[in-house]
């Protein structure tokens, strides 16, 4: 597989009333063409303006201090307005967990797909709106034609979804970033929508980042996990590395919250316990330390970098930022 996207070093802050938020704190990661990569940690921790920041879709009060940002090959961390307009138009489509922030309701769902094929790749219309309902058999839309011409409030929650889907689809993207994309909707239409990205993405080789605060929810699904906490990656490894042999503390909390199949009904279950961190200050110790059962003295005063565990196989690769060797194997032989 080749390299699609490249992060080095990602910082972007909040302009609050008196100082900054510091929400992401030095994120690097990569996707190859055709990967699937969930990113997973609890509310606020910096998944949504992480990847947020890397199309440029951010509040005001934003601020991108540092890093470079690398999609098909080019540097776009200085890309102009116009530049990431075509970015976000074509090369990057977005799922987001409320369908109606990205759909008009007063526009025809026919329209709204369609124009960006007619602005962006200059499309004729009437080629757009054929194009526009393929792409609404394709997600399991059925009358595509007629619904081209309705509303977005005549469809159902789960409809709107894959109509968000669609046009996430429809400009051929090399990259969609879907951000929680089920939370809002009940678990059966949740696990008809995960199907039918799961299917998409094979027959369309479209690279995906799944953003979600359910661990649970990416088994079967994506081919790597990144763990973050306050604005950093604190675990990255493959979706199999990370059930098997999770080796940040964090991320082992956040296994144990995941349900289980045969958990007696009505136990509660164990959630990680401690305050998030204040990231009003930039973290200079490891962040999760306060909350955290495996501490030693190091933890509260150095932050630990990510490091790579060794012995992973080929093609493969674990990295995690912790001073402790929690992992269940210890070392590998
Ligand atoms: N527009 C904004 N202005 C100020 N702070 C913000 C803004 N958007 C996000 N933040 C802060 O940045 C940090 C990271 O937020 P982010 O939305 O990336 O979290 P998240 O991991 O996506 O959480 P969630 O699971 O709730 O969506 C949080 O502390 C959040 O409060
Ligand atoms: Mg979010």
């Amino acid at each position: 597989m080749a390299k699609l996207l490249e992060v080095n070093n990602l910082e972007t802050r909040f302009k609050a009333r008196s100082g900054y938020l510091y929400a992401v704190n030095g994120v690097s990661f990569s996707l190859e063409k055709g990967e699937m990569l969930g990113v997973v940690g609890e509310s606020g921790c910096g998944k949504s303006v992480t990847m947020m920041s890397l199309i440029k879709l951010l509040p005001p009060s934003a601020q991108i201090t540092n890093g470079t940002v690398i999609l098909d090959g080019k540097d776009i961390s200085h890309a102009t307005t116009q530049e990431m307009n075509y970015i976000r138009g074509v090369k990057v489509g977005m799922i987001f967990q409320d369908p109606m922030t990205s759909l008009n309701p007063f526009v025809k769902i026919g329209i709204q797909l369609s124009e960006g094929l007619m602005y962006h790749k200059k499309m004729p219309k009437q080629e757009a709106m054929r194009r526009s309902a393929e792409y609404l058999d394709l997600v399991g839309i059925s009358n595509s034609t007629e619904r081209l011409n309705e509303y977005p409030h005549q469809l159902s929650g789960g409809m709107r979804q894959r109509v968000m889907i669609a046009m996430a689809l429809l400009s051929e993207p090399s990259l969609v970033i879907a951000d929680e994309p089920t939370t809002a909707l009940d678990v059966t239409i949740q696990a008809q929508i995960v199907e039918l990205v799961k299917d998409l993405r094979v027959k369309l080789n479209t690279s995906i980042i799944w953003i979600t605060h359910d661990l649970s929810l990416l088994a079967g699904m994506v081919d790597r996990i990144i763990v973050m906490y306050a604005g950093l990656i604190v675990e990255e490894a493959s979706l199999d590395e990370i059930y098997k042999d999770p080796r940040h503390p964090y991320t082992i909390g956040l296994l144990h919250s995941i349900p289980k199949v045969d958990a007696s009904h009505g136990k509660r279950l164990p959630s990680i316990g401690g305050a998030p961190p204040n990231l009003y200050v930039k973290p200079t110790s490891c962040p999760f330390a306060p909350r955290c059962a495996f501490k030693v003295e190091r933890c509260e005063q150095e932050n630990p970098q990510l490091r790579d565990i060794p012995n992973i196989g080929p093609n493969s690769l674990h990295r995690v930022a912790c001073w402790v060797d929690v992992g269940n194997r210890g070392s590998r032989a």
